[in-house]
């Protein structure tokens, strides 16, 4: 038997269904015409490259995903600011570069694991060069999943991956933006990492500084963008990297030269992102899941790369 009160609220559950639906239907609509936006049409990308400055700085420069930017911002006609530890790979790339692009190069030598002397002998270098585009790029990560405790030579690697991974972003932002901000133009790429999007079990400390870096870049962005300045937030999956340990690119693990040609597509379309269609689906599908669930998933494959790893360390 129905009751009095049945009706009304059978006709209000149906309305409450049909606004659910139609929400959900213009919010995945509306999704689907930003992401053709930003990977087909690519209208309003912000033209990265010498109208910014002449100079582009880039940490970590001498491998994959920072030696991508800087080659490819080279490409477009900037003078590049190689800043890595080594002398000779920083030569090496250096010329490489200056060659290949016929653009002016200058390098320094730096260690974001030290504090001391590190950001003076950067200013010094930095001295006197108008630059439009700095890449926050140095990261350094586990050298395979493991728990907080366990995390071999645990003091030294807190040290040094919070210097690296967090500090060295303010510091950089500090020396560079006061330049920026002066000539109402420049662009900051802060690489984060998907990892910074959801906690990471057996990568926490990692995990937790590129939260950090994309908190960083997304405040810095609500700051500083009525003002000329534009902070992105790069937060990719896995690039073919020596990080990574990938050697052989695939579409899902792209090598950092298409990865960074992506990426810097993105620039003035998106203030946080992937970085490329095959990582953004990634992004867009563990969206869709709840964060106890990615949190979960990410526990158990880390798991098994971790007990692959200590196997192998076992057998050699
Ligand atoms: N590869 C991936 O799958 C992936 C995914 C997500 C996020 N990311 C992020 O992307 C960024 C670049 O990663 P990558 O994979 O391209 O790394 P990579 O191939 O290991 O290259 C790291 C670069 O940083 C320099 N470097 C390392 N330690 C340094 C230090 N203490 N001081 C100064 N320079 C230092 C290295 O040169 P020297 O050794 O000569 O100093 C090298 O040029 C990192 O922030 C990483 O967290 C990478």
């Amino acid at each position: 038997m129905v009751g009095p009160g049945a009706l009304p609220a059978a006709g209000l559950l149906y309305w409450l269904g049909a606004l659910g639906t139609a929400c959900a239907a213009a919010l995945a609509s509306y999704r689907l015409l930003v992401a053709f936006r930003v990977w087909v049409l690519r209208s309003g990308a912000a033209a990265v490259g010498p109208a910014l400055g002449a100079w582009a700085v880039v940490t970590g420069a001498t491998d994959g995903i920072g030696k991508a930017y800087a080659e490819e911002l080279a490409r477009r006609g900037m003078k590049v600011v190689l800043i890595s530890r080594s002398k000779e790979k920083l030569d090496q790339v250096a010329s490489e570069i200056r060659e290949k692009y016929q653009v002016e190069t200058k390098v320094i030598v730096a260690d974001f694991g030290e504090t001391e002397d590190t950001y003076s002998g950067i200013r010094a270098g930095l001295e006197g060069l108008e630059i439009g585009v700095l890449v926050n790029n140095v990261g350094i990560s586990y050298a395979y999943p493991e728990y907080f405790l366990d995390v071999p030579d645990l003091d030294k690697t807190i040290d040094k991956m919070t210097n690296i991974n967090v500090l060295a972003v303010c510091k950089m932002t500090r020396l560079v933006l006061p330049g920026m901000l002066e000539r109402s133009k420049g662009v900051v790429l802060n690489i984060a990492s998907a990892a910074g999007m959801y906690p990471t079990p057996l990568l926490t400390l990692y995990s937790a500084t590129k939260a950090f870096v994309d908190f960083f870049s997304r405040g810095l962005q609500a700051e500083y963008k009525s003002k000329g300045i534009i902070v992105q937030s790069v937060l990719p999956y896995y690039v073919a990297t020596k990080m990574s340990k990938i050697r052989k690119p695939t579409f899902d693990k792209p090598s950092p030269e298409t990865y960074v040609r992506a990426a810097l597509g993105t620039v003035g379309l998106q203030s946080q992102t992937n970085g490329c269609i095959p990582h953004a689906l990634m992004g867009w599908i563990f969206s869709l899941l709840p964060a106890s669930t990615v949190i979960n998933l990410l526990l158990k494959t880390n798991k098994q790369i971790r007990a692959r790893y200590l196997k192998k360390m076992k057998e050699n």
